[in-house]
């Protein structure tokens, strides 16, 4: 298959990962059992996911003049990002704080830091001097303005766009209108649902076919909806189609989501159709809810292509 171009608008965060029997309560102290140093942000992972899986991968975004600035950068070249289009600017990178319990569910904190610095103009020239892009994808750790930018840039060169809208914030009129797809988790979309007034007010259900449907038509665009251990919702046409995932035994989720949509634009950028998109999306979700940490926790080139060898054989049969 041919290797796809995509461009990444968004965030990198060092993860300050703890690993802890149980998260304090407020005023508490616990003792916690690991720490671990790491990289993330969601719009690092997602690039990084795709360039495993052999996509070539442009990263747009911006990194503090520090010493986290710096291993990140270099992090980014090693794993074959093309960095072109990152810019250092006088403040602290990003981190994360991350708490993860024993069933792998996680908090996170986000101090954005220098990814607040991406301006528009920079988010657009940058995806305009790319030499070729097929899908470009935002989220919403860095200014919704400079997204909308870089979305709407792609648009203009004929490519497709796709946003996570995580973490859950209220989508501007003008980021939404440059969205080709919308590929929330279940709590970004019960909030979606609930601002756009879509199914019940003490909650919308993303399993429910009736109330997905409607979201999208509201937004306006293709919608794909995470559901974790129970795999996806996608819209496809006026139908919407569940991609299970794998039975897994879960022990950090961190990273699992930006794992899914890294692999889902590598699979739109190579013109497979949503649902097989979404379907290598959730394998390697599922590939990464077991094992610890975010990037780390992605399967290497090469069990990227192990991985993809399965998923066709099994499909086969
Ligand atoms: O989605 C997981 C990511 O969220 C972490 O890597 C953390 O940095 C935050 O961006």
């Amino acid at each position: 298959m041919a290797s796809p171009a995509i461009a990444v608008v968004g965030s990198t965060m060092t993860d300050l990962v703890t690993y802890v029997q149980r998260a304090p309560e407020a005023g508490e102290t616990v003792v916690g059992d690991r720490f671990v140093v790491g990289y993330g942000g969601k719009g690092a992972n997602q690039a990084v996911m795709a360039r495993r899986l052999g996509a070539s991968v442009a990263f747009v975004g911006c990194l503090g003049d520090d010493s986290y600035g710096d291993r990140y950068l270099a992090h980014l070249a090693d794993e074959g990002v093309d960095v072109t289009a990152v810019h250092r600017v006088p403040c602290p990178s990003g981190v994360a704080p991350i708490w993860v319990e024993p069933d792998g569910t996680n908090r996170i904190i986000v101090v954005p830091g220098a990814n607040d610095a991406l301006t528009p103009s920079r988010a657009q020239q940058a995806v305009q001097q790319l030499s070729d892009v097929q899908v470009v994808v935002g989220q919403l750790e860095v200014p919704q303005a400079a997204t909308a930018a870089g979305l709407a840039a792609a648009r203009q060169r004929g490519a497709i766009t796709v946003l996570n809208p995580a973490p859950y914030a209220s989508v501007s009129a003008e980021l939404l209108a440059q969205a080709d797809w919308m590929v929330p988790n279940e709590v970004e979309f019960t909030e979606l649902a609930r601002e756009h007034q879509v199914g019940p007010a003490d909650g919308a259900d993303p399993r429910d076919e009736a109330q997905v449907r409607a979201l999208a038509e509201v937004l306006g665009c293709g919608l794909v909806v995470t559901l974790g251990a129970d795999g996806a919702a996608v819209l496809v046409g006026s139908q919407v189609h569940r991609v299970q995932a794998p039975a897994v035994r879960a022990v950090d989720t961190t990273g699992a989501g930006d794992g899914f949509v890294g692999a889902f634009v590598v699979g739109l950028a190579q013109g497979l159709d949503p649902l097989a998109a979404a379907r290598l999306g959730c394998a390697c979700a599922s590939w990464s809810v077991e094992r610890d940490g975010t990037q780390t926790s992605y399967p290497s080139a090469q069990q990227a292509t192990e991985l993809r060898t399965r998923l066709a054989a099994e499909l086969e049969t």
